[in-house]
């Protein structure tokens, strides 16, 4: 088991678009997804994406049964996802409260597309096809965008929403 550090806002690693991953089924490749999930475990992460443990790497790993961080999420398929392409099915944009361990402490409403569709890889190099909707879309948008080098703060309308979350849960904002 091997826990990585969570690189923070900030980090050169994490405003850059991560690298394509080439060859599948190696040991490097799920050595890579091992520490993910290690990592995001401990972290009680909802996903975790390969450049915030370092790696520029195109793999994300999201998914639980229940969340300590997002108690009221419902569950999210746990997944490894390898190469992903999003693409919209809906034009209708949601708005809902996320975090990300590398912004730590803090909460933001983001807007995010309702409904996708997800591609990608597996750790095998078997093709994923999946419909995402509600908090399981909103997981899958957040992770891909750390593969493009963006942070969910980048994607914020609402400032007036966003803050750390005792501030926020103090003031009564955060639900
Ligand atoms: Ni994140």
């Amino acid at each position: 088991m091997a826990i990585h550090p969570v690189l923070r806002m900030g980090h050169p690693l994490l405003s850059q678009r991560a690298e394509e991953v080439r060859l599948f089924n190696t040991a490097e490749l799920d050595g890579l997804i091992r520490d993910m999930l290690d990592t995001m475990h401990v972290e009680n992460g909802a996903g975790l994406a390969a450049p915030q443990i370092g790696v520029s790497q195109r793999v994300v790993v999201f998914g639980f049964d229940q969340n300590p961080r997002y108690q009221d999420a419902p569950p999210v398929p746990r997944t490894v996802l390898i190469n992903p392409v999003i693409e919209p099915l809906t034009e209708t944009i949601e708005e809902g409260w996320e975090g990300c361990l590398s912004v730590p402490g803090m909460r933001g409403v983001v807007p995010r597309c309702s409904r996708v569709e997800y591609r990608g890889f597996d750790p095998s190099g078997e093709r994923i096809s999946v419909t995402a909707e509600g908090f399981h879309a909103r997981v899958v948008q957040h992770e891909c965008d750390h593969l493009d080098g963006i942070l969910y703060p980048q994607r914020i309308r609402d400032f007036s929403r966003f803050g750390f979350i005792e501030e926020l849960a103090e003031a009564g904002l955060l639900i």
